[in-house]
């Protein structure tokens, strides 16, 4: 897949819904409740991050609920792409990036969202194709101040901000013309995870998937 399509499943993506919920869970066995809660809520795209010994079950088990978009974050190697593939993730997610993970998302064709910080970053990424990029970490990088800035010279680069993103903070990300979403694990606390308080997390959902943009 080249850069070019990958950035147009990205940015289908993207324009689901206002939030992608960034998840960190080891539990296949609830993988399932928590994914019907988020998409009954409206946030349909799913990001499970490889950051638990678990994650690819977790995505395995999320991939069989309707009506959800389950990809795999914190992708840093080929053999990160490999894995998440075979776990059934239909798009990827990294912080950065770097030659040897583009070439391995493309060659998989998993669309990937790579991670961007600075202008010279964006650039590099555009010059390859990629035209919609995850700003990362967004809130300790300037925020939404900072992505304001970076779009006045490169508007062609759309971007789903992470990192420190909450229900407060969203929509001033939201009202910038080269947002498309935001990725966040507020709408998916681990308190309430550890409860299987699965209404909880639905009505967080619901406000997510309400936020204007
Ligand atoms: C991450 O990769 O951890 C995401 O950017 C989520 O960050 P958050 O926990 O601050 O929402």
């Amino acid at each position: 897949m080249t850069p070019e399509v990958a950035s147009q499943k990205s940015e289908a993506l993207c324009t689901l819904a206002p939030v992608i919920p960034v998840l960190v869970l080891n539990d296949p066995d609830i993988a399932q409740d928590l994914a019907r809660a988020l998409v009954k809520g409206g946030l349909p795209v799913l990001e499970v991050t490889l950051r638990t010994p678990k994650a690819l079950e977790v995505i395995a088990q999320m991939a069989k609920v309707g009506g959800g978009v389950v990809g795999a974050g914190s992708l840093l190697t080929p053999e990160h792409v490999t894995a998440a593939v075979q776990a059934g993730a239909r798009f990827g997610v990294s912080p950065g990036s770097t030659a040897r993970l583009l070439e391995a998302c493309e060659a998989a064709d998993l669309p990937l969202l790579p991670g961007a910080a600075t202008a010279s970053e964006a650039m590099a990424l555009l010059e390859r194709g990629y035209r919609v990029q995850k700003f990362f970490p967004a809130e300790i990088n300037g925020g939404a101040a900072a992505l304001k800035a970076i779009g006045a010279p490169i508007p062609q680069v759309r971007f789903c901000p992470t990192g420190g993103v909450s229900l407060k903070n969203a929509g001033d990300y939201l009202g910038l013309d080269n947002v498309l979403c935001v990725g966040g694990s507020w709408v998916a606390p681990a308190d309430l995870i550890a409860a299987k308080d699965w209404d909880a997390i639905a009505e967080l959902a619901a406000q997510a998937a309400a936020l204007p943009r």
